[in-house]
């Protein structure tokens, strides 16, 4: 089984000093902390341009999986005449071992639609590399009673996926709900309501083909913090955190860290 994930997604901050500041803080708590730590798989995920950098920080580590390296997003095409992308290959060339893919902020900023998305994911799955499947419903479609409708649109990416993939898609894939309406906002969702969808999300991906003997991850994002982070990893259908804000200072996103390695 997976270890619990805790997902650190810096978006778009940082400069080269502030980087190197933050994970030079993070790889020196790691080593006082490590016996905790060692027992959830911690990921970095900085802006594309300065991968470069963080693998250079991150080859300091004795041991390759403590802190990971992955990317916030990933051109649909494999290479060719896109100008401004990035692709999975030459992700892959900076040790990025996750993607995440459909983050909501890339769905709305650079538009992209299911097509998009799922060409992206097979880019991620045919690199060898682990793609976040981020799902999450608005705060209208909340009010109006559409989550679920939204939620399964946004899955049927999967069905496709896991004929050309079979096996490989269920054991590489992650999946992360973060609802729009708590990213960023301070205000994360009920226990109860993560739960709740937790599980109907699980339910789904059996039904978009997943089989039963396979446990994807499900992760949650919106808002999470080291004040709300253990309540959030009681729950048994989450296996870990997407986190923005709570990320981008090391100390508390250590503090976080092993309130989830304590959960395990
Ligand atoms: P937040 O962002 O933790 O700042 O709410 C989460 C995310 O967008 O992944």
């Amino acid at each position: 089984m997976d270890k619990k994930w805790v997902i650190g997604n810096w978006k778009m901050h940082g400069s080269l000093a502030s980087n190197a500041l933050r994970i030079e803080a993070l790889l020196a708590g790691y080593a006082v902390y490590a016996a905790q730590l060692e027992r959830v798989s911690m990921v970095v995920l900085p802006p594309l341009v300065y991968l470069g950098q963080m693998q250079e920080k991150l080859k300091a580590q004795k041991d390759q999986e403590n802190i990971q390296l992955g990317a916030q997003l990933v051109a649909a095409a494999e290479q060719g005449a896109y100008t401004g992308q990035c692709s999975a290959a030459m992700l892959r060339e900076f040790s990025v071992s996750i993607v995440l893919v459909g983050h909501s902020e890339c769905r709305q900023y650079l538009g992209f639609d299911a097509s998009a998305l799922g060409l992206q994911l097979r880019q991620v799955l045919l690199q060898g590399m682990r793609p976040v499947l981020c799902i999450g419903e608005g705060a209208a479609e909340r009010r109006s009673g559409r989550t679920q409708e939204i939620l399964w649109a946004q899955l049927d990416v999967l069905k496709a996926l896991g004929q050309e993939f079979a096996a490989t898609l269920w054991e590489r894939l992650i999946v992360a709900y973060e609802p729009v309406w708590a990213i960023g906002t301070g205000d994360s969702a009920t226990p109860e309501y993560i739960q709740q969808i937790h599980e109907w999300i699980q339910q789904q991906l059996g039904v978009v083909g997943k089989p039963p003997e396979v446990r994807v991850p499900v992760l949650y994002g919106g808002s999470v913090s080291a004040a709300n982070v253990r309540a959030i990893m009681a729950l048994a259908a989450v296996s870990g955190v997407l986190v923005g804000g709570a990320s981008l200072q090391a100390d508390g996103f250590l503090e976080l860290s092993r309130c989830v390695a304590e959960t395990q």
